[in-house]
């Protein structure tokens, strides 16, 4: 068996700075430091959105922080909380992302992995898309080495998870089916992986997998259709692992011990 090539994967921290809420910034730590213990030399780890609750230098300041313990390179795509240009700032990739203003969307490799990073964002606003001008550009990046395992990362799921309030503020239907004929043409694409929905779930478009890998911090009831607004739980974080084993790449899904804040001391 060749060397595999691990990628972990972490979503939607939603840092925020300030004395209102510690408990993304501790969340976010605890999945750091379970990457640190786990038995095996990973590759990289990539962050699919939302990596700050509200844009801002700081915010992505502590962000860079968080995940400084890793010692690895690290990949990000920006969410709907984001500012894709303070993305750039912050998490420049050497400038292969675009320039301001523009979509934070690249083309990299990571041991025998490609990884081909789309934004799905559409700045101001919660619901994602992947437009036709998108969806070119990704089949012009797969064409251009149609035998490399290929890792595609979004934020917004292509799939519909059955929870009405997050399917919502998904991907449009026409913006699904068009890459489902994009990912139906190029076999290589062998994973989309996302965020967004704040729960684990799996689906396959165009007959690629496809994996919502859960927040770090906070996570969507699993209720079909659910509320008619976006509630999250204190249910258990989790963080995924995708590795490339003789060319075919897994997904494994682990589970996060939560850290709570210690309770605040009585008054005597
Ligand atoms: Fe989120």
């Amino acid at each position: 068996m060749a060397d595999a090539t691990l990628i972990a994967q972490l979503s939607d921290p939603h840092i925020t700075v300030g004395l209102r809420d510690r408990e993304p910034a501790l969340a976010l730590s605890a999945a750091v430091d379970a990457l640190r213990r786990q038995p095996n030399r990973l590759d990289a780890v990539l962050v699919t959105g939302d990596l700050v609750d509200t844009p801002g230098a700081r915010a992505y300041e502590r962000v860079r922080e968080l995940l400084a313990p890793l010692e690895l390179p690290v990949y990000v795509i920006p969410g709907n909380h984001d500012d894709r240009d303070a993305v750039r700032e912050y998490f420049a990739l050497d400038g292969r992302t675009g320039s301001a203003g523009a979509p934070f969307r690249y083309t990299t490799r990571i041991g025998g992995v490609r990884l081909i990073a789309c934004d799905t964002t559409i700045p101001g606003k919660i619901e994602g898309a992947l437009d036709f001008e998108h969806r070119a550009w990704l089949e012009a990046e797969l064409r251009a080495e149609p035998a490399m395992p290929t890792l595609i990362a979004m934020h917004h799921p292509p799939i519909l998870t059955g929870i009405h309030a997050m399917d919502e503020i998904g991907l449009p239907e026409p913006d699904r089916t068009g890459l489902a004929d994009v990912l139906a043409r190029q076999p290589q694409a062998q994973r989309v992986v996302c965020g967004h929905a704040h729960r684990g779930a799996f689906g396959v478009v165009g007959g690629c997998g496809v994996m919502i890998c859960p927040s770090t911090w906070r996570q969507a009831p699993l209720e079909i259709p659910g509320a008619e607004e976006p509630l999250l739980a204190d249910e258990t974080p989790a963080w995924a692992l995708h590795a490339l084993i003789d060319d075919q790449l897994v997904s494994h899904l682990q589970p996060l011990e939560r850290r709570k804040l210690p309770r605040p001391k009585r008054k005597p």
